[in-house]
């Protein structure tokens, strides 16, 4: 049999992703013995620098042992040049194809087969160019394969999405893409599936006959940090709810699919965004975070004093949409998507709100506002949680009720169990050739239709976002709103 080695290059190694998330996820890979043996880590960028300058600038953002610091960083390399070069003579990724070639050699001989894979932490706009570059210069025969691994954004609205899908579709077929959403990696995400279908007590309450409505929520206590630039021509709409939060509404929604293959999960995430009308402008409500104004608490400055961020600017940094599904398990219930920067608390949940119980006995309490709804909550984080909210009576010698919680808490029912990060996972699925917690090409495209035309009215200035104070729980228009949609605020006695 012939050797088998794995190259992958990481291009724009030297930006904030792929010092943050890139190198620290491959970093845990080789550190569990997840990559293959003599995986190379070749990082592309365009600055000139060496192989040590790359390593000490990538080693601060390692967490473990010196010893297998070290010993990664033995398997890291860089290599410079350019993404695209309308001047140059020769091939733009030559330098790097030679590269490859030299550490194929070197690790599996003249006759060996070498995979590589391409992480493009890079600006969406250079992706067409690096795309044809690789395959010009670095695409592999088979057996080898080549995969491509591309970030967010893609694209800004349906059309530049799938002008972007369609150059890229020239070159490489959809097999070879991997569209990353990282929430689709993190641990609860993937439980998501399993818990919807492989729990029978769950099966016959997942529908409009027992769901009030389901609230998905992500929550960060920061701003924008020094990202108002990029920040600023997309808004939080395109940052989170588009991807992050719409992939977690599929997988809450779809259909049992017919086996668990990444196609067969990924057709039916495709029908729920199918079903979906586009989001109307009536069921939103927007909001831009101003200073903080607190004058005990330590001044936090507002969205427009970020100098990155153009004055005057009407981004939101809050949103939040009321989603239908027009379809026979969800016709009438409110998905209440929900995502906010410098906000109160650091969270994503789902929250799925069961209905009134009918017939109710205890009717009194509940117009007393002794009693809540029941609730069933995925908390993805801080702190991996599953818990439902169940009605109890209260220990003594009368009938009161409290609402109360079965809980599974992941650090205390699995305390010391190592979870992965959402980009180890994602990287070690594309060692494996395995799509299914990628974005295919048709989702992407349902999911911009769902959002484009709410997205040009607000970039027209149809709807300007409400300012709150930098630290509270939101702008109060989405509480009217989230109350409109019909959610019940559990209360506590
Ligand atoms: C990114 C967004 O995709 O997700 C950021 O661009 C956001 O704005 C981040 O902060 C949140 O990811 P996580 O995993 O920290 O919740």
């Amino acid at each position: 049999d012939p050797k088998v080695c794995l190259t992958i290059t990481v291009l724009g190694c030297s930006g904030d992703l792929a010092k943050k998330k890139t190198y620290p996820a491959l970093f845990a890979l080789f550190t569990h013995g997840h990559l293959p043996p003599s995986t190379i880590v070749l990082g592309y960028a365009r600055s000139k620098m060496d192989d040590d300058s790359l390593r000490s600038r990538v080693r601060d953002f390692l967490k473990g042992t010196p010893e297998m610091i070290e010993k990664f960083l033995g398997a890291c390399f860089y290599e410079a040049g350019q993404y695209d070069d309308a001047s140059a003579t020769g091939p733009v990724f030559g330098g790097l194809a030679s590269r490859l070639r030299d550490f194929e050699r070197e690790r599996c001989g003249d006759d060996g087969v070498g995979h590589r894979i391409f992480y493009l932490a890079l600006p969406p706009s250079v992706y067409p160019p690096v795309c044809a570059n690789i395959k010009a210069s670095c695409a592999t025969t088979e057996p080898a394969w080549t995969r491509v691994i591309v970030e967010k954004p893609f694209g800004r609205d349906l059309e530049s999405s799938e002008k972007l899908s369609s150059e890229i579709a020239t070159l490489f077929h959809e097999s070879q893409l991997y569209r990353i959403d990282h929430y689709l990696g993190k641990e609860l995400t993937q439980n998501l599936v399993v818990m919807r279908f492989k729990n029978r007590f769950l099966a016959p309450l997942w529908n409009r006959d027992n769901i009030a409505s389901v609230q998905i929520v992500f929550k960060e206590p920061f701003g924008t940090q020094g990202r108002g630039g990029y920040f600023d021509e997309y808004g939080i709409i395109r940052d989170i709810i588009q991807n992050h939060l719409l992939q977690l509404l599929c997988l809450v929604a779809m259909e049992k699919p017919c086996s668990l293959s990444p196609e067969d999960i990924r057709d039916e995430k495709l029908k729920v965004l199918r079903c979906m009308e586009p989001v109307s402008t009536s069921d939103v409500a927007l909001g831009q975070y101003g200073a903080s104004g607190d004058e005990a608490a330590a001044n936090k400055p507002g969205y427009l004093d970020d100098p990155t961020v153009p004055a005057g600017s009407k981004a939101p940094t809050f949103a939040m949409c009321v989603m239908r599904i027009n379809n026979e398990r969800w016709d009438g219930v409110p998905f209440i998507v929900e995502a906010g920067k410098a906000l109160d608390e650091h969270k994503c949940e789902i929250r799925v709100q069961l209905k009134d119980v009918p017939g109710d006995l205890f009717s009194t309490e509940r117009a007393a506002g002794r009693q809540a709804r029941n609730e069933f909550v995925v908390r993805l984080q801080p702190d991996p949680a599953i818990y439902m909210l169940m009605t109890v009576k209260e220990p003594g010698l009368g009938v009161e009720l409290a609402q109360s919680e079965l809980e599974l808490l992941y650090t205390r029912k699995y305390d010391g169990t190592y979870i992965p990060e959402a980009y180890e996972r994602l990287i070690l699925d594309c060692v494996n050739g395995d799509q299914q917690h990628f974005v295919r090409r048709d989702e992407l495209a349902a999911a911009w239709s769902v959002f484009t035309p709410l997205l040009k009215y607000i970039d027209a200035g149809g709807l300007a976002p409400e300012v709150y104070p930098y630290g509270c729980d939101g702008p109060s228009n989405a509480r009217t709103l989230r109350e409109r949609a019909g959610y019940v605020q559990a209360r506590r006695k």
